[in-house]
């Protein structure tokens, strides 16, 4: 199969610089090499052109930061997604910040009839302007994916919901804010919280989200948020939160994926060179992303 692998040098979904070149460091860290050993077609699509806010552009009465440009770049990011999709290709996104997740399903979601979303990540990613402590747009995409919050961000690609509430499952979260726990009890949203993952152990925890997210779906994406990873594997991130999966859950994890063969798009987010120093989190990313498509050892 081929895969198409878009970058998306975004950082304006949150305040600190630098996870922009998130995208050029996987890339540097190897992954079209590591795929390609792996026998896909790779192409790599390049980058998706990100705008630059104008001063007036960063606070507003919505509490979204950077809005303007956060919709557009997710509205170009939906199209690109949407190309590779009509060619058959297998969507790998590279982020950037985590705000890009809502262009990747709206690319993503159109063309199946019920899309099933495993968020992988140390938050819930579930706030609207309304809830959100900080107004940082990558702390609303999955909100936003639900059709929950503004319309500027539900409506991206033109539909709105991409995504319903029962299809959702959430792993390895540990900060979630007020909204966000209202907001997952209200819709009923699957979340196997670091409890869970310490009681179950990831194995169980997997096959449990896999039974779920694939009930009534005939598509599943998964959205991989670095900062899931315990900071001490995956330091290169702009909301690091002790106490996360180790690198072996992880890739204990993305294998279990890749034996069920239910994952059909995916993104790999937040990764921050500025605040890794030889590059660690790019590395796992890159070695993730073999599990996930397959790699064995023996
Ligand atoms: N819950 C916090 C907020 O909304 C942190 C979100 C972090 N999200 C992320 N994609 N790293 O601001
Ligand atoms: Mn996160
Ligand atoms: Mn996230
Ligand atoms: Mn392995």
């Amino acid at each position: 199969q081929k895969i198409s692998i878009i970058g998306v040098p975004m950082d304006l979904g949150q305040m600190r610089r630098g996870v922009d070149m998130g995208p050029s460091v996987i890339r540097y860290a190897g992954v079209v090499e590591r795929l390609e050993a792996l026998g896909y077609a790779v192409e790599d699509r390049g980058d998706v052109k990100i705008g630059r806010p104008s001063t007036l552009d960063v606070k507003n009465d919505d509490n979204l930061k950077d809005l303007n440009v956060v919709i557009e770049a997710n509205q170009t990011l939906a199209e690109e997604v949407s190309k590779a999709v009509a060619e058959d290709a297998f969507p790998l996104i590279l982020g950037g910040d985590h705000s890009i997740a809502i262009g990747s399903l709206a690319g993503v979601a159109d063309k199946v009839d019920q899309l099933g979303v495993i968020w992988y990540d140390a938050h819930g990613d579930l706030n609207t302007g309304e809830t959100s402590p900080s107004g940082n747009i990558h702390g609303m995409p999955l909100a936003a994916s639900l059709g929950i919050g503004h319309p500027s961000l539900t409506e991206i690609g033109g539909y709105a919901p991409k995504v319903r509430p029962e299809n959702v499952v959430i792993i390895g979260a540990r900060s979630l804010d007020e909204g966000e726990r209202e907001l997952i009890k209200e819709k009923g949203i699957k979340v196997f919280t670091m409890h869970e993952v310490d009681r179950l152990g990831m194995s169980k925890v997997m096959e449990q989200a896999i039974e779920h997210v694939t009930k009534n779906t005939d598509g599943v994406h998964l959205s991989l948020d670095l900062d899931a990873l315990d900071p001490l594997y995956a330091p290169g991130v702009g909301t690091p939160v002790i106490g996360g999966p180790t690198y072996r859950e992880t890739h204990l994890a993305m294998e279990m994926l890749a034996e069920s063969g239910i994952i059909t798009s995916a993104e790999f987010v937040e990764v921050n060179p500025i605040l890794d120093v030889k590059n660690q989190t790019a590395e796992a990313a890159v070695a993730l992303i073999g599990s996930l498509f397959g790699e064995k050892l023996l």
